[in-house]
């Protein structure tokens, strides 16, 4: 559709109503230093830190690792199926509050099945939260079962077998975790078996890694999506690949700005995708950690790159709903919704 003109200042507004879906968003990344907290003291779970302050204040981190080792501590008070329920259904509600019609969740089982934490109970809590939220906050999810590419290829064919009693409860594997050094080849022979199974495929790729892993993430692994893929603006023929064949990053800029990607968030390349023809979306990956959830990691990116316009913006939350797993039919009706917010706002009636 031709976008209408909408006056930058009311491009806050706009990012904030527009209908979008979020495809990169890690479970146990949406939980909040409270939630944390109040779990430690339901399970008697000991925590490292004091209080609140002191845990959010640990908050600084330099690079992808020094987030995984916070971010594992904190998921080490999941320990029942009520846990996993209200984390997904904080993040649900959150998420349907910055106009999140769709939502793709990642969750990591080995990080809780390493614990003792059986898969059933995992799966139990957050596939509930979603049937739930679905009813009684109208907005639609699916799960998405990550592997940890830090353990062995071993662990994850394991973890592959315990899910498989589960398969109608998540649509979907990813890789995620420590990258560097651990490229997606490493898991060529559990992807085929997922491939296999009918199981959506996506990995993350090309987030700290070299554009090399987002090659073998599309070659070896053959992924319908590529989860950061920020590296790709360092190789040219990557990136006409990555155009002419529309694969979807997924991007996350707050993530990328904390992790230190980029040296600031003005310096973020996701405009130069987006111009370059790429399927690009923005997404908030652990918005408990890097502060904020999809609409603040739109605004504050809109903000820090004046280049980015509304048309932009369009093209971003059109591009969350054709790159998501959901129907054909309601991919139709929320692009519908999504051109009807936009005819409102060049109404001036918002
Ligand atoms: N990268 C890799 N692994 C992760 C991330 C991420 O951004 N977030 C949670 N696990
Ligand atoms: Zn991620």
């Amino acid at each position: 559709m031709k976008v209408p003109v909408i006056p930058t200042k009311r491009l806050p507004e706009l990012l904030r109503a527009m209908p979008k879906a979020e495809l990169h968003i890690h479970i146990e990344g949406s939980l909040e230093p409270e939630l944390i907290f109040a779990l430690a003291e339901r399970n008697g779970v000991q925590l490292p830190y004091a209080d609140v302050e002191a845990l959010r204040s640990a908050y600084a981190f330099t690079d992808l690792q020094s987030f995984l080792d916070i971010y594992y501590a904190g998921a080490s008070v999941l320990l029942k199926e009520e846990d996993f329920y209200d984390m997904a259904r904080a993040y649900l509600k959150r998420a349907a509050a910055d106009n999140v019609l769709h939502a793709e969740i990642f969750f990591d089982p080995q990080t809780h099945t390493a614990r003792g934490v059986p898969i059933e109970v995992v799966v139990a809590g957050l596939h509930r939260a979603c049937v739930d939220a679905e009813v009684e906050l109208g907005i639609s999810s699916a799960l998405i079962l990550c592997f940890l590419r830090h353990l062995s290829e071993d662990d994850a064919l394991q973890t592959l077998e315990a899910a498989l009693p589960l398969r109608d409860k998540f649509i979907g594997v990813g890789l995620d975790s420590s990258e560097v050094g651990h490229p997606p080849e490493k898991f060529a022979r559990v992807f085929a078996r997922c491939r296999e199974l009918g199981l959506h495929l996506v990995a993350h790729a090309g987030e700290e890694g070299p554009p090399a892993y987002i090659w073998s993430a599309l070659d070896v692994l053959k992924v319908e999506r590529i989860d950061h893929g920020v590296q790709a603006a360092q190789d040219a023929a990557l990136m006409q690949r990555l155009a002419d064949e529309r694969i979807a990053l997924t991007v996350c800029p707050l993530s990328n700005q904390k992790l230190r990607v980029f040296p600031d968030l003005a310096d973020h390349n996701l405009k130069q995708l987006l111009d370059a023809g790429l399927a690009v979306t923005v997404n908030s990956d652990d918005p408990a950690y890097f502060g904020g959830y999809i609409n603040d990691n739109f605004v504050q990116l809109f903000e820090a790159v004046p280049a980015l316009t509304a048309k932009d913006a369009y093209h971003l939350a059109f591009n969350s709903f054709e790159a998501s797993f959901a129907p054909q039919p309601a991919k139709h009706a929320w692009e519908h919704a999504l051109k009807a917010c936009f005819e409102r706002f060049a109404d001036h009636q918002g």
